[in-house]
């Protein structure tokens, strides 16, 4: 009888330990957000894009990657709270977006800091660049990876040859003080908003213009309601790619060590695709003759240099005068 009772037990507990097993190997994988702001076919996109299908294919059946473009989830004035509230588990905001996290992280958007993207790369890769990825980790951000867009040009309905052609216009930023501070010193008006929000304020006319990478203006159509753009190449948007620290270090090792992998990979696509794209969007845009695109002289764009290098001033406390000069160092490192 004793056998028996026994027997059943260790029956129940082996059917018990089964029905655990099967259970335990059809857990639901994790859901991983990636939230960003721009359309598929950018750098950005397409790095997102990568770096889902290799975590799912690096961490079978243990993580499903989920991409949100076009701020279909969340906006980047919104998205970096809800980050650290656990809603989303990746974002890439453009670099501009940082100075609440880290003012030194404006040093991005200082103009003509940057002679070209080689030399932004070259920052980012640096000791000052790869210490930023680390420096907010007291506020909970902890940065993964830089991803690069490309340089910005500025876009009107008029060709903005010098500064005085923008005077009195109306531009759109992103929230950075250090844009503000740029449109300021040529006597132009700045009004941060959301990327979302971009293509109607220039269509209603809400807004005179805008500056940004010539995927951006591409992918989100700007172009179209936008009769001229400068080459002015003044300044840099690119991006880092953010996640919650505390999430991040919580992981189980496996799927963490699988996410940086693929985190690595997905940085080489979007890197080596910025450039690309860039000027095959630049082609697209010209081709279209929906909108003008104007090439400036060497003095022409020393003229806008000089107009808004002061900026560099203003901001060089917040930044600090020794990463201004590594930035500004990349330049010459060629
Ligand atoms: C913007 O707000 O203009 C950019 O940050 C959009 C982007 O992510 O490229």
């Amino acid at each position: 009888m004793r056998h028996l009772f026994k027997g059943l037990l260790a029956a129940t507990a082996l059917t018990t330990g089964l029905l655990g097993a099967a259970v335990t190997a059809q857990a639901a994988p994790m859901v991983i957000k990636f939230s960003h702001v721009v359309a598929e076919n950018t750098p950005k996109g397409l790095g997102a894009q990568h770096f889902a299908a290799c975590s799912e294919k690096k961490l079978p059946g243990k993580v499903k990657v989920e991409v949100y473009p076009n701020s279909q989830l969340f906006n980047d004035e919104k998205v970096m709270e809800v980050m650290l509230l656990g809603d989303v588990q990746f974002a890439a905001p453009s670099l501009s977006k940082f100075q609440s996290y880290n003012p030194a992280m404006q040093v991005f958007d200082l103009p003509f800091l940057f002679d070209d993207l080689a030399a932004v790369d070259r920052f980012q890769r640096s000791d000052a660049g790869q210490g930023l990825l680390k420096s907010m980790q007291d506020k909970g951000v902890l940065g993964l990876a830089y991803w690069h867009n490309g340089m910005k040009q500025l876009s009107a309905n008029k060709p903005l040859m010098t500064p005085a052609d923008a005077k009195g216009l109306k531009f759109r930023i992103q929230a950075s003080d250090v844009l503000s501070a740029q449109f300021d010193a040529i006597s132009a008006a700045a009004i941060k908003k959301p990327f979302s929000e971009v293509f109607t304020l220039l269509q209603t006319k809400a807004v005179d213009g805008t500056e940004n990478p010539w995927s951006n203006t591409y992918s989100q159509k700007f172009f179209e309601v936008q009769s001229d753009i400068t080459e002015t190449d003044h300044g840099v948007l690119d991006y880092l790619v953010v996640t919650s620290a505390e999430w991040w270090n919580d992981l189980p090792d496996d799927i963490r060590q699988g996410l940086s992998g693929c985190m690595d990979e997905a940085t080489k696509v979007a890197n080596e695709e910025a450039l690309k794209i860039a000027l095959a969007d630049r082609q697209k845009i010209i081709d279209s003759g929906v909108s003008k695109v104007h090439a400036l002289t060497p003095d022409q764009r020393a003229a806008w240099r000089d107009a808004m290098k002061p900026v560099w001033q203003k901001f060089e406390g917040v930044v600090g005068k020794d990463l201004l000069a590594s930035a500004a160092k990349a330049n010459a490192a060629k």
